[in-house]
């Protein structure tokens, strides 16, 4: 409110041009910065500060006017004053913050406002800047918050290529089998919800939304005689039907995917106790990702029916999960699973038979009684 623009900032603005950055660009462009105080001179230093510091910088005195030219325009990041009068800058983070595009919001507070910083932080401010506060923390501070957004906007932009890519896969993972893919709905659906229930990281939850229906598309790299095989593999078949992971990998990494996809296609047949493959890893070594499915994906087998034999009850599943702890299962996780199971579904399942015949439906548009995924 009132105060002089020399007492927020202690760096001066020509300190900048002599030491000046590469220009932060991204995609041949500048980063775009909206300053907002309602201290005209105050924007203004900030906005060229920023500008000699390689930003596009808007400098803007109300939180009216800043909201406004939100609506109409977009930029990477938002540096906002706290107190202003009419909207401040909580209502300008809120209103930046409304859509997952938006961009990042950094606010300056004052020294007795650390309590409303750390709330800003909580409603999805990037940072939190105190007066009297240099000009260099603020370029640091923009120059992070800019690449953070990004960032985020080269996730969406991959998420969008693999939900595409995705469709078209699991169309071709239907043409070779259908099992298969009624396999990986399920598998995908089961741990997201168990990932959800053990507080699986939000990268974790959205690779498992992206690819958990991808973690056997490798198999459109077996041969059908083997696929759809009536009746146990042989150890050569066996040793073929092996390669699915990475098979599955190689088809996915092409999409540019992040860790977490991948782990999840190439190692959801690793086992706790070594005995899995492609890469026999133990314990930890696995990534927790692919331990999540590992368990989703044995149960779900168990739980439907495949070409070679029919569908055991959910109780039997839910007993293989439980002795498989420790040995294939990371114990772990292997309790977590039996104990989100029961909450979520029942004792007895049935509202799981349910679940899965709702989610069947809802893939095809057409209901499956749910005596069909339980025969
Ligand atoms: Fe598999
Ligand atoms: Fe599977």
């Amino acid at each position: 409110m009132s105060k002089g623009p020399s007492e927020a900032i202690t760096g001066a603005v020509s300190r900048a041009s002599t030491r000046m950055r590469p220009a932060p660009t991204t995609q041949g462009r500048q980063y775009e910065v909206l300053v907002v105080d309602d201290e005209p001179l105050t924007a203004n230093l900030l906005a060229e500060g920023l500008g000699m510091a390689g930003f596009y910088a808007v400098p803007c005195n109300s939180g009216a006017d800043a909201m406004g030219l939100l609506d109409r325009t977009t930029f990477d990041v938002v540096i906002t004053d706290l107190r202003m009068p009419g909207s401040d800058g909580r209502d300008v983070l809120a209103h930046a913050r409304r859509t997952a595009i938006g961009p990042e919001v950094v606010i300056i507070t004052s020294a007795a406002e650390v309590n409303v910083a750390v709330e800003c932080m909580r409603m999805g401010a990037f940072d939190y800047i105190q007066k009297p506060f240099d000009l260099d923390v603020v370029v640091n501070v923009a120059l992070r918050a800019a690449e953070r957004h990004r960032l985020e906007a080269e996730r969406r932009e991959l998420r969008e290529v693999l939900r595409r890519s995705k469709h078209a896969l699991m169309v071709a993972l239907e043409a070779r089998d259908c099992y298969t893919l009624q396999h990986c709905v399920n598998v995908a659906f089961l741990a997201r919800r168990f990932g959800e229930f053990v507080g699986a990281s939000q990268a974790i939850l959205d690779a498992i939304t992206s690819v958990g229906e991808l973690h056997d598309v490798g198999k459109i790299g077996i041969g059908d005689a083997i696929l759809n095989k009536k009746g146990p593999l042989t150890e050569a078949e066996y040793e073929t039907m092996k390669f699915h992971p990475q098979i599955g990998l190689e088809i996915i990494d092409p999409l540019g995917t992040f860790p977490d996809e991948g782990s999840l296609v190439s190692a959801h047949h690793e086992r706790w106790d070594g005995s899995g493959y492609p890469l026999c890893l133990e314990g930890d070594d696995i990534p927790l990702i692919a331990r999540i499915t590992a368990i989703t994906d044995v149960f779900d087998a168990c739980t439907t029916t495949r070409p070679y034999r029919k569908a055991m009850p959910i109780t039997d599943g839910l007993r293989i999960v439980e002795q498989s702890g420790g040995k294939g299962f990371d114990p772990e996780l292997t309790s977590e699973f039996l104990r989100f199971f029961v909450r979520e579904f029942g004792p007895t399942g049935d509202e799981y038979a349910q679940a899965i015949a709702e989610l069947r439906a809802s893939e095809n548009g057409q209901p499956i009684p749910v005596a069909q995924s339980e025969a």
